[in-house]
């Protein structure tokens, strides 16, 4: 089976400083991946390469049979690829629809409605609230936005940068059932968390990066369940 998301020896620099020392790991269509990680493991810089946010120094990025590093951010969103962002990043003076519009600018008014009507099925608050100035919004509406935002380019595949960050253990619990709905409706996902316990629980499949290099990998109940793993990113003692 080959893979929707296939990352080689990927390496990058930041000046002088390795961020990403080559690593390899793959998506399969359909699943929920999750790269979990400490403070500057290298996460975010790992799905801002595949974006084309940053250049890289080495390796191959294989998306949907295409090789996309070195392609245009725009293009790569054309063929369904999206990203939402570190600190979810809304427009704070823009009303919640005026934000998912501007997701869908690349989508004609058809589907643009379409994916409207989709993403208020998923985010019933996002409609209740489509009036409100995001930067009113409480942050976990504010992360329903920013997904709601990405799920408006009509995305074959998503990837989230710390969608828990910041928020209250069961606005998380939300926040991860949504992204498991979102998931149910084709759309592959490809998670990055600090918070391991829930990205494991939720995940297919699992990495786990320390300093720009994957050091485990292995079915996200498997992973919960592996002694290191418990101890570097659950608390637990030895
Ligand atoms: N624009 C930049 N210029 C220089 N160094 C950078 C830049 N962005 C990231 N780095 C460095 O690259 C390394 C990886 O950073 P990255 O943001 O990818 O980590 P992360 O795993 O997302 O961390 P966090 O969990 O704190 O968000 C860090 O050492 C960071 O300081
Ligand atoms: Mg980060």
């Amino acid at each position: 089976m080959s893979s929707l998301l296939d990352i080689q020896d990927l390496k990058v620099c930041y000046g002088g400083i390795v961020a990403l020392n080559g690593i390899s790991f793959s998506v399969e269509e359909g699943q929920i991946v999750t790269l979990i990680g400490a403070n500057g493991a290298g996460k975010s810089t790992t799905l801002r390469s595949i974006m084309g946010l940053v250049p890289i120094t080495n390796g191959t990025i294989m998306y949907n049979g295409e090789k996309i590093n070195g392609m245009d951010t725009r293009r790569i969103v054309q063929m369904g690829l999206v990203l939402v962002p570190e600190g979810r990043r809304v427009f704070p003076n823009l009303s919640t629809l005026e934000n998912l519009k501007i997701g869908g600018y690349l989508q004609d008014k058809a589907s643009e409605q379409r994916n409207l009507e989709r993403v208020y099925d998923l985010f019933p608050r996002l409609k209740e609230r489509y009036w409100q100035l995001a930067g009113t919004l409480s942050g976990g509406e504010q992360q329903m936005l920013a997904v709601g935002r990405a799920l408006m380019a009509n995305p074959k595949m998503i990837m989230m940068d710390e969608p828990s960050l910041g928020l209250a253990p069961l606005v998380v619990r939300d926040i991860f059932s949504i992204i498991k709905k979102v998931n149910e409706t084709g759309v592959t996902v490809l998670l990055i968390e600090q918070n391991a316990n829930v990205a494991l629980r939720t995940a297919h499949q699992g990495y786990v990066m320390e300093t720009g290099n994957i050091t485990m990998s292995g079915p996200g109940m498997e992973l919960l369940d592996n002694e290191e793993v418990k101890y570097a990113y659950l608390g637990k003692s030895r």
